[in-house]
C-alpha cells in the first residue's frame, strides 16, 4: 500500500486527479471506467477534474463510470441521492455520456434485484480501471460497515449510528438519513485494477491508522485494502496525524503514480 502525504485536502485533490488522468490516458482497448466515490473528501478532486476539463481539455468522452453505492428509500432526483450528488458536482461539467454514469438503483420496488442487477452490470463491464475511495470515521468503505466479510459483493446493507450521524449534515434532520442502503461489496471495490483512497482532516486521523498499521480484519473494512496490489492512500498532513513516521513504517511513503 503505497502512502502520499500532502498539505491539505486541496493537494490531495490533485493528486486524485492526477490519478484519473492517468487512467483516461490509456486510450486502447475498452472504455476506460472509473469508480466514483461521494461523501465529502472526493470534492476538491472533482471540482480539479471538472477545472482540467474546463480549462486543458480533460476528457471524459468515451469514459464510463459506476457509483459505489446508494441510499435507499429516497424518492429519484432527492438533493442527497448519490446519482444526484455525482450529477451535481461533477458528471455534468464533463463530456462524459450521461448513460455511461451507473449507480445502484435505490428507487426500486426490490432492492435485493437492483443489488444483484447492478453486480452483474459491473462485472459484464471488466474491471474498474481506477476506483476513488473516501474512508468512515469507522473505516468504512463505500458502505461496507465494520463487520462486512471481505468477500461481500453488491448488497443491501444497514448503516450504523455512527455513519447516520456523520452523514446527518447532509439532511435537514438527522432522522432522515435513511438506514438501509445499495453498497459495492468488498470483493467487488477490491476488483478494480487501481485504489487510490482519499482522507483529509483529524476526524479521520484514527481509521487511517487503523487502515495502515493496525490488524487486517473486517473491523475495519478498509484494512481490505492492505492486500490489493496497487493501492495507493492520498492522506493531507491532519489525517496522517503527528506519527508519520508510524505510517512510513507500515507503508511505502511516495508520490502518486510512483509504483506500488
Ligand atoms: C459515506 C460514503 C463513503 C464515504 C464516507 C466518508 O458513508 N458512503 O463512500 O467515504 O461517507 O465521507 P466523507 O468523505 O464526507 O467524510
Amino acid at each position: 500500500m503505497e502512502i502520499v502525504v500532502l498539505d491539505d485536502p486541496r493537494a490531495c485533490g490533485r493528486a486524485v486527479a492526477d490519478a484519473v488522468a492517468e487512467a483516461l490516458a490509456r486510450d486502447t482497448g475498452p472504455p476506460v471506467t472509473l469508480g466514483l466515490a461521494t461523501g465529502s473528501s472526493p470534492l476538491p478532486a472533482y471540482t480539479e477534474l471538472v477545472r482540467r476539463h474546463r480549462d486543458e481539455g480533460l476528457s471524459f468522452a468515451g469514459a464510463r463510470a459506476f457509483l459505489l453505492d446508494e441510499y435507499l428509500g429516497l424518492p429519484a432526483g432527492h438533493p442527497q441521492s448519490y446519482r444526484e450528488v455525482i450529477r451535481r458536482e461533477l458528471t455534468d461539467h464533463l463530456d462524459i455520456d450521461p448513460a455511461a454514469v451507473h449507480a445502484p438503483d435505490g428507487t426500486r420496488a426490490d432492492p435485493e434485484a437492483a443489488a444483484a442487477d447492478y453486480e452483474r452490470l459491473l462485472a459484464a463491464s471488466g474491471p474498474v480501471d481506477l476506483q476513488i475511495l473516501g474512508i468512515g470515521g469507522n473505516g468504512h468503505i463505500g458502505f461496507n460497515e465494520p463487520g462486512s466479510p471481505f468477500g461481500s459483493r453488491t448488497r443491501v446493507t444497514t448503516l450504523t449510528a455512527r455513519t447516520r450521524a456523520d452523514n446527518a449534515r447532509f439532511f435537514t434532520r438527522p432522522a432522515d438519513v435513511p438506514h438501509r442502503v445499495l453498497t459495492q461489496g468488498l470483493a467487488t471495490i477490491t476488483g478494480a485494477r487501481r485504489i487510490v483512497l482519499v482522507a483529509t482532516g483529524e476526524s479521520k486521523r484514527a481509521a487511517v491508522a487503523a487502515t495502515v498499521a493496525g490488524p487486517v480484519t473486517t473491523a475495519v473494512p478498509a484494512t481490505v485494502l492492505r492486500d490489493h496490489p496497487h493501492c495507493t492512500l492520498v492522506l493531507d498532513r491532519a489525517a496522517a496525524g503527528p506519527d508519520r513516521a508510524g505510517l512510513v513504517a507500515a507503508g511505502q511513503v511516495g508520490t502518486p503514480g510512483r509504483g506500488r
